[in-house]
């Protein structure tokens, strides 16, 4: 089905940096720099320089970018990492994944990590912490840092969702002892795949990173141990490095899109809007999703598309309801009213204005 608007546009972003791609593309094929050339080290100095960390290691997912980060760090079974239900699969995966125990906690109204309640949920056996900066805002990574630091505990900072975002100041991937962003291609920084990077200020870190994603080779000859396939691809790397020139403008434009939704969408009974941007000086929101908290969420999708706009339901079952994970012991009310309510209107810099305007037209007729 075709949309009038649809829930992201690869294509057009396409269209708008069509030459230099291409360019790139031509570039790379014709010098055969496939596997870690390159365009793979520039792409990590553009992410170090503007995350703010000393270093950034590309790999091949966001996923891989926090599993590597646990297995750096040892945690083994016995071992628990705490994090939110609230979140895309991935942040919980990982810590299964590498031997230790999810203890999942409640998120706070606008999506990201309670506070008031993360010191309750420590025990001896707390290695880390990886707070999810979900939806393009960070956590409050004031009051999270001072915990951490009280109760010593490793900071692994998902920002799947969130490159750009700041709080006081600071930026997302910046706080903690490792940071981690997909490249997946609906994100704010995607590329034509997959793709991950870690930032950190450790160069322990970093290089345990560089070696996992490359099964522990240290030069040609020596290998130091096992590890992973998990390069970031060096075409993927070009990519990034070409659209990395437009990520200010991106951000900048998703925040202005948020501003008009805010401002369209504002006083219908029946939805809650995200924080506007601004709307507290602290945080500094790059809007990777636009989710409203809606009664009759359903009804509303399907009105919408039938309407012609595509919207996203994501995770209509919360993570720890899902049967097969087996996480059902945690209770967390708000997370499961969440479940229930959450959609994401269409949000990304190609959108037009008469589209936006035409989003918010309908779901002001649907309430209205
Ligand atoms: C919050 C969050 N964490 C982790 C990931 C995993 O990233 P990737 O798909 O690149 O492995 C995602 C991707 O959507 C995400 O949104």
């Amino acid at each position: 089905m075709s949309y009038k608007v649809p829930f992201v546009d690869i294509p057009k972003q396409y269209q708008n940096i069509k030459e230099e791609v291409l360019k790139t593309f031509d570039g790379i094929l014709s010098r055969g720099d496939l596997i870690l050339r390159k365009d793979v080290e520039e792409f990590e100095k553009n992410i170090a320089s503007f995350v703010g960390t000393k270093y950034a290691v590309g790999v091949n997912s966001g996923t891989d970018t926090m599993f590597f980060a646990l297995k750096a760090l040892g945690v083994k079974e016995g071992d628990e990492v705490i994090t939110v239900s609230h979140t895309f699969v991935a942040s919980i995966g990982v810590i299964v994944q590498a031997g230790a125990k999810p203890i999942l906690i409640e998120v706070k109204e606008d999506f990201t990590m309670d506070m008031d309640i993360l010191e309750g949920a420590i025990t001896p056996k707390t290695k880390a912490i990886i707070p999810v900066h979900l939806n393009g805002r960070t956590c409050q990574m004031d009051k999270l840092m001072e915990i951490a630091k009280k109760h010593n505990l490793v900071v692994i900072e998902d920002a799947a969702q969130s490159l750009g975002a700041k709080f006081g100041g600071k930026m997302a991937g910046s706080f903690g002892w490792a940071g981690s962003f997909s490249l997946y291609p609906f994100k704010i920084l995607g590329c034509f795949g997959d793709g991950g990077v870690l930032t950190t200020n450790d160069e322990n870190l970093a290089e345990k990173a560089r070696l996992l994603r490359d099964h522990g080779q240290k030069t040609k000859t020596e290998i130091v141990y096992f590890g992973f396939n998990s390069r970031l691809d060096n075409i993927q790397a070009a990519f990034l490095n070409v659209k990395f020139k437009h990520l200010p403008e991106w951000i900048e434009r998703r925040r202005e899109i948020a501003a008009v939704y805010d401002n369209g969408l504002n006083g219908i009974s029946g939805i809650e809007l995200p924080p506007a941007p601004d709307s507290d000086s602290k945080y500094f929101d790059v809007y990777q999703n636009y989710v409203l908290k809606a009664q009759k969420r359903d009804e509303l999708f399907s009105f919408l598309k039938e309407k012609g706009v595509e919207t996203l339901i994501k995770d209509p079952i919360a993570n720890h309801h899902q049967v097969g994970l087996g996480l059902s012991g945690f209770k967390l009310p708000l997370t499961e009213k969440l479940a229930e309510k959450v959609i994401s209107l269409p949000l990304y810099p190609e959108l037009t204005q008469k589209q936006i305007e035409y989003v918010i037209e309908c779901v002001r007729n649907f309430y209205e």
